[in-house]
């Protein structure tokens, strides 16, 4: 089942008209809500994005990929660097029935909480866990019938390819500087469905037992 949701999986660029129903766009949210992550942190904020000025103004931040602005939906995937302090952390460790003994050993842990070690630390790591977010979310999307492509390719922290462009991003989505927009999930109806062939690497160059050889 899940084997062939990925089989299937690939970004689509190109958009039909057709709306996507909110139903089915909170189906792929709540799929991203639910995906794993360390010790359950959820360091991620999904926001979604349908006005138009919006999706023109992260085209542009994404060197104008036309994907973006002409997707039905957008949703903007946020690295969220407070999820790993005191008050939200031990919020979700308490979830779990921890004392407050083991909550402050988790949160105040380098091994536990890459926030002790640093803000490229806390942005690694939190870009990790989105990771598990996204893919979810991709594969909910292909469920629905629903094409999606990550981009990742943005003015942003990351790239550091415009720190004016990436403010203005910020500014457009409420963003504060404890928050990273790490890539955009554009959503939309295929325009002329295709199967497309899987480019990947052969299992031999990717796949090794015991050790790499
Ligand atoms: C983290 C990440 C960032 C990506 N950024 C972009 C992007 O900026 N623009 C784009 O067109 N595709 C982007 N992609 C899509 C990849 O190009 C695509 O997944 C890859 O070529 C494999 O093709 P497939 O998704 O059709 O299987 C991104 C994918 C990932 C996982």
């Amino acid at each position: 089942m899940v084997m062939s949701t990925i089989l299937s999986r690939k970004s689509v660029r190109k958009y039909s008209d057709k709306p996507i129903n909110n139903s089915v766009i909170e189906k792929i949210l709540e799929a991203g809500r639910l995906a794993p992550s360390w010790v359950n942190v959820q360091p991620w904020k999904f926001i979604v994005v349908k006005a138009q000025e919006t999706k023109d103004l992260l085209c542009e931040a994404c060197g104008g990929q036309n994907q973006v602005k002409n997707a039905q939906v957008v949703i903007c995937c946020v690295a969220d660097f407070d999820s790993w302090n005191k008050t939200h952390f031990g919020k979700v460790l308490a979830q779990k029935g921890l004392d407050d003994t083991t909550i402050d050993g988790i949160v105040t842990s380098s091994l536990l909480n890459p926030s002790n070690l640093g803000e490229y630390e806390t942005l690694l790591r939190s870009v990790e866990q989105l990771t598990y977010a996204v893919s979810y979310m991709t594969l909910e999307a292909e469920e629905q019938g629903v094409g999606c492509c990550i981009v990742g390719a943005m003015a942003n922290e990351l790239t550091k390819t415009s720190d004016e462009m990436a403010q203005k991003v910020k500014e457009k989505l409420g963003l504060n500087n404890r928050q990273v927009l790490v890539d955009l999930l554009t959503l939309g109806y295929e325009e002329n469905p295709k199967p497309t062939k899987k480019l990947r690497k052969s299992v031999e160059e990717v796949v090794f037992y015991e050790k790499i050889n």
